[in-house]
């Protein structure tokens, strides 16, 4: 990105996240869900959230399909577009773990260099990659949304796994096998790690 404004000052704020995390009585992360359309980052997510919330923690969860309604509705699935959208999601997810807050992501995030830059925006430890690995098989079976039936038929171009590539995250924190496992149980791992890192 192009820095375009000048003569800015950082001020620095007279609350900080450490404030913010004792009062809320946890720390703040970001996990970050990445995987191909239809792998479930979203149904995971939220629900990962809703367990957190039942334990009164702070959560929020930006949504791909929702952000692109507001935020990001200027972008389209051009590899540029996509690396402008991770950018952004990146910065807002380092707003809303400052705010002290667990950030859920889920975004596809198909290239790996985006999803290390939103990784190298925070402090080492604060960047939780998810990895939601379920076979393009079945995330065209599934078609919640019946975009893989549109994308072959040639309607959607650069459509992620038909015409536009999936990077493989390499060294994630978690992998969910999400075609493997139930709902509750990928939940249940992302809770269990977040257990034993002592973050919740
Ligand atoms: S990303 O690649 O930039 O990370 P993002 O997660 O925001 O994508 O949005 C993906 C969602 O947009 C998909 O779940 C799907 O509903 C919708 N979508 C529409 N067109 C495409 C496309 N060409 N490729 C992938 N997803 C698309």
């Amino acid at each position: 990105m192009q820095q375009k404004s000048s003569n800015t000052v950082w001020h620095h704020p007279t609350i900080t996240r450490a404030d913010r995390e004792k009062l809320n009585g946890h720390k703040s992360v970001i996990l970050w869900f990445t995987g191909l359309s239809g792998s479930g980052k979203s149904t995971l997510a939220n629900e990962v959230e809703a367990l957190l919330h039942e334990k009164g923690r702070r959560t929020y969860v930006c949504d791909g399909d929702n952000i692109r309604h507001g935020l990001c509705g200027d972008l389209g699935f051009s590899d540029a577009d996509r690396v402008e959208n991770i950018r952004r999601i990146g910065e807002v997810a380092k707003l809303l773990v400052d705010a002290g807050i667990i950030t859920l992501t889920a975004f596809i995030s198909p290239f790996k260099a985006d999803r290390q830059r939103a990784r190298d925006l925070v402090a080492k430890g604060d960047f939780i990659e998810v990895y939601c690995r379920c076979d393009l098989s079945v995330c065209e079976e599934r078609d919640v949304k019946g975009l893989y039936k549109k994308a072959r038929a040639g309607e959607i171009p650069e459509f992620t796994g038909i015409s536009s590539p999936y990077e493989e995250p390499e060294n994630p924190e978690i992998i969910v096998d999400t075609d493997k496992h139930s709902l509750q149980e990928c939940a249940d791992q992302v809770i269990r790690y977040l257990e034993t890192k002592g973050i919740v």
